[in-house]
This record gives C-alpha cells, sequence and structure tokens, in this order.
C-alpha cells in the first residue's frame, strides 16, 4: 500500500531515508499510532496534541498544520481502502528531527523528516476477550522520560520480549514498587468498583485512553481516580485492563501465571472491563 514521506505518495518498499537522518542515528524523534474505523481516524484531535507536546519537548518543529496532517492522512486512508477494501486500520506516523552529520547537539534549521503508513488494524481476536490475556511483570527499567513519545523503543523492546518469551502478551512494569504501564499499553485495575490508574508524570506515556477511559466511567457511572498505586495492590486487584490504540481495552486474567481476581469471578474477565469494552465499542 501507499506510504507517504515528506512530501510524496509511495509504495512502501520505495520509500527511503538517508543514514544520516537523526532518527537512524539517535533515535531522535516522535510517533504517533491512530486507529481508523471505517476510514475515521479515532481521537485524531487529541493525537494531534500529543505529537505536538512530543515535538515541542524535543524542539523539534511541528512540520504541518492540523489541515495539513488531516489532508495527507485521509489520502493514504483512502488509498489503503480502495485497495484492500479495509475501511478499519492503523495509522502510524513518526517525525524525526532530519539529516545532519552525527553530533549529540541538536543542530537547528533542519527539515524534519516525516513518515507515515496505515496497516489492517488487528484488534485482540473474541478469544483474547473472552478468556482474558497473560501478562508477567517486570521492573521498569526505562528511562525517566516515558511522557515523550519517542520512537526510542529499545527500553519498551526489552521490556515486551520478557513477556513473549513466556507466551504472555505484556510486560506490566513497575519503578520502586509503583505501578508505572505496559511496555506498549497503560494499565488499570479496578478495586472497590473504581477504575485506578497511576497518575500521568514523566514515567508514563499518557495514552489517549486516559481521558477516554475517564469519559467512559464518568457515563457509566464507575469510579475512576488516578493514584500511585502498589505491586501489592495490582497482585491482589479485581480486575486488571490494559488500554492502547491496539488493545482498546483487554482485560488481564493470568499475571505471573496467577489467575487475577476473586471467587467465581477469578481468572475470568471481569464486570467492569465489560462494561467499558461494551461503551468503547
Ligand atoms: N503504544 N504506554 C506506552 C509505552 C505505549 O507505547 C502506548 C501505545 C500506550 C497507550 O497509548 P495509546 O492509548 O495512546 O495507544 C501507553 C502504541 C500503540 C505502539 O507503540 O504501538
Amino acid at each position: 500500500s501507499l506510504c507517504y514521506l515528506n512530501g510524496d505518495y509511495l509504495r512502501l518498499c520505495d520509500a527511503k531515508v538517508s543514514v544520516l537522518d537523526r532518527g537512524f542515528i539517535f533515535g531522535d524523534g516522535v510517533y504517533e499510532v491512530v486507529p481508523v474505523y471505517g476510514q475515521r481516524l479515532f481521537r485524531l484531535r487529541q493525537h494531534l496534541v500529543r505529537l505536538e507536546r512530543s515535538l515541542a519537548k524535543l524542539r523539534i518543529p511541528n512540520p504541518h498544520t492540523e489541515a495539513e496532517w488531516l489532508e495527507r492522512m485521509r489520502r493514504l486512508i483512502a488509498d489503503h481502502a480502495q485497495r484492500f477494501g479495509a475501511p478499519d486500520q492503523l495509522l502510524y506516523l513518526q517525525v524525526t528531527r532530519g539529516v545532519a552529520m552525527r553530533d549529540h547537539v541538536m543542530p537547528t534549521g533542519l527539515t524534519p523528516t516525516v513518515f507515515m503508513m496505515t496497516s489492517p488494524l488487528k484488534p485482540p481476536s473474541p478469544e483474547q476477550r473472552h478468556h482474558g490475556v497473560a501478562c508477567v511483570t517486570a521492573r521498569d527499567f526505562r528511562w525517566e522520560r516515558g511522557d515523550i513519545k519517542s520512537i526510542s523503543l529499545l527500553g519498551n523492546v526489552l521490556a515486551r520480549q520478557i513477556s513473549a518469551d513466556q507466551g504472555a502478551v505484556e510486560t506490566i512494569l513497575f519503578r520502586n514498587g509503583y505501578l508505572t504501564e505496559g511496555s506498549s499499553s497503560n494499565v488499570w485495575i479496578v478495586h472497590e468498583g473504581a477504575v485506578l490508574g497511576p497518575p500521568k508524570s514523566e514515567h508514563v506515556l499518557e495514552g489517549i485512553r486516559y481521558e477516554l477511559i475517564a469519559e467512559l466511567c464518568e457515563e457509566l457511572g464507575i469510579g475512576f481516580n488516578l493514584r500511585p498505586i502498589t505491586e501489592t495492590e495490582v497482585n491482589v486487584a479485581d480486575e486488571i485492563i490494559l488500554s492502547s490504540a491496539t488493545k482498546e481495552v483487554l482485560p488481564v486474567t493470568r499475571l505471573d501465571g496467577e489467575p487475577v481476581g476473586h471467587g467465581a469471578g477469578r481468572g475470568k474477565p471481569g464486570p467492569v472491563y465489560a462494561r467499558l469494552y461494551e461503551a468503547y465499542q
């Protein structure tokens, strides 16, 4: 399918960037992953606001206005839909600082490299929704600027592989005994009927679903609170829920091999998850 690179629409196999691109040399760039339902970009405005924030933190100028971003995205999405007859897609975009001789100091006046591609949206399977998924825990050994949606994802890749090696779908991370997030998702627990999430900080990527889940809880009359969550609280939680652009909301039913939850619901997706999922859809 077509991708977008610096003003051109190309086949993915024809898109090339310089070896001196700072994205390639330093991982010096940011990205967004936007779900597309029925050719409509879901929560695009929020993604563009987060992109703007990430770019500002790296002092990379935003290369496009909102209207320019939208026009380019729409063209890719329409092309993908026409080729594959698939209205649901995932749009990946990344902006790097640009091309320059290697130097740790940020060069000024560069033209940022802009890349976008679409792929078919692969939401969790009915099987995963029905039974929930297994996760493992690990120490959060990533850097302390998880608030930036950086393309430097080595820490996240290493973290994710811990669960992949054990046949689990996500690694849930703890810093100094407190929940931060998953390797590529946010993590929520249900405690006394309310949804709890870690506070926004430099240790957590504020997922677009932070605001969305707060809104859904409000609509559904479910309590919602952001506060520090200990590892023990996660281990004894009534429910554990992952969220991301691709996972939407997804129930965790095994943590480090142990069933999640209590009583008859032990090891099964919980009632709060079920309500959130329905509202999300
Ligand atoms: N990951 N935390 C991390 C570290 C993430 O990488 C992601 C998303 C999230 C959830 O954010 P959102 O709700 O905006 O998707 C939290 C994307 C999907 C990825 O890297 O593919």
